[in-house]
């Protein structure tokens, strides 16, 4: 989804995503009395304490769905926004659970779904209007999910989804990253931008990428060419003639990188529209966009990491009852790769 002219934060509210919410609970009558399961939900928006570790109804698939028995679910920036109330046109009912990116264990299928089976291995992300990933049980619609990469730990697993998909989304998607371009990954050390400089070098881009100087070492590891400091260096004195800018930071990040680019040269920012006007006056163009599930491109994802092209970096793995760390250490701006929760075991 291409986000042009309005806020993100608007553009959610507006989204014309579905519009359903938290998974369906199985009612009373269906269900036998065991349908219970450990989730953390919210019953108001706010702090990390509307975060509450309890019991909460089993979800039961419908049609074209998947019950997956989660064993971890990856945290994200969203996370904490959906709970501090950043969603709630989008999601609005209560209480809810959070959580869009799970590895598990498909449980049950819902009826006419095909390409899954009881047993199999899956990830997915769960659409932003749902989410329901911090639970022992989620619902993934079944373009939502695919596989598992083979090579990967269900933790591992988890951390891959809602940023891999962005930044295929981003540079793929959206700014047809050729071999030979150049592109400026900000935030290369974080969760989208991790994925972002190894899809971009996958793709034989000459790749720079900012970030701390903590992580200078950590983006090397990844292979971007000209890692940039960003405390000590300007990037946009290094970062030249750019075919593709990925702002993943906004702000006066995303003022001076204008600059960066080439003629024809294409900024796609993941945290807000971009200045059109700035960006026409340099003959470049560019757009916002919001992550969308896709089942068939996490295959695609899946099939890079089993070739050892592609690889999450997990920051840490807490347990799901320790979510309010999770959340207070994704807010605090500084994860490098993705942080997790483990759920149930392998
Ligand atoms: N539109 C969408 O579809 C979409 C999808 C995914 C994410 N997002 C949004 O995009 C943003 C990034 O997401 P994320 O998951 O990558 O976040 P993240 O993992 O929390 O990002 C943390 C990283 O940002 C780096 N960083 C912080 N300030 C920086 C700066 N001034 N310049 C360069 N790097 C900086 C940090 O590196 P240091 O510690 O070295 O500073 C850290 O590694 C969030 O706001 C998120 O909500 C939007």
């Amino acid at each position: 989804m291409l986000l042009s002219s309005i806020s993100l934060a608007l553009v959610l509210a507006s989204s014309a995503l579905s519009s359903s919410v938290a998974p369906r609970a199985a009612s009373a009558s269906q269900v036998p009395a065991a349908s219970t399961m450990k989730a953390v939900r919210i019953h108001a928006f706010g702090g990390v304490e509307q975060l509450k570790f309890e019991d909460a109804p089993r979800p039961v698939p419908a049609k074209g769905e998947v019950l997956v028995r989660v064993q971890a679910a990856g945290v994200n920036p969203v996370d904490w926004k959906a709970r501090e109330g950043l969603l709630k046109s989008l999601a609005p009912t209560l209480p809810q659970i959070l959580g869009y990116d799970v590895a598990g264990v498909v449980a049950e299928l819902g009826p006419e779904v095909q390409g899954f089976k009881p047993g199999d291995a899956v990830f997915a992300y769960l659409a932003l209007a749902r989410g329901g990933g911090y639970a022992e049980f989620a619902i993934a619609k079944v373009g939502e999910l695919a596989l598992a990469p083979k090579k990967l730990s269900a933790t591992d697993a988890a951390a891959v989804p809602l940023a891999a998909l962005t930044a295929w989304q981003a540079l793929v998607d959206t700014a047809k990253l050729e071999s030979g371009q150049r592109v400026l990954v900000h935030g290369g050390a974080g969760g989208v931008g991790h994925f972002a400089v190894q899809i971009a070098k996958a793709r034989g881009a000459y790749v720079y990428a900012t970030a701390g100087e903590q992580n200078q070492a950590f983006l090397r590891e990844l292979g971007v060419d000209r890692p940039i400091d960003y405390t000590s260096e300007r990037f946009e004195e290094i970062a030249r003639d750019v075919d593709v800018v990925l702002d993943t930071v906004g702000g006066e990040t995303a003022t001076r990188s204008y600059a960066t680019l080439k003629r024809g040269g294409c900024f796609v920012s993941i945290v807000g529209p971009p200045d059109a006007a700035a960006l026409a006056e340099r003959g470049a163009k560019g757009n916002a966009i919001l992550v969308q599930p896709s089942g068939k491109q996490l295959a695609e994802l899946a099939a890079l990491i089993d070739a050892g092209k592609l690889k999450p970096t997990v920051s840490a793995v807490l347990p799901l009852a320790d979510v309010k760390r999770a959340h207070e250490l994704s807010a605090d701006g500084h994860v490098r790769g993705t942080l997790v929760l483990a759920v149930g075991g392998r």
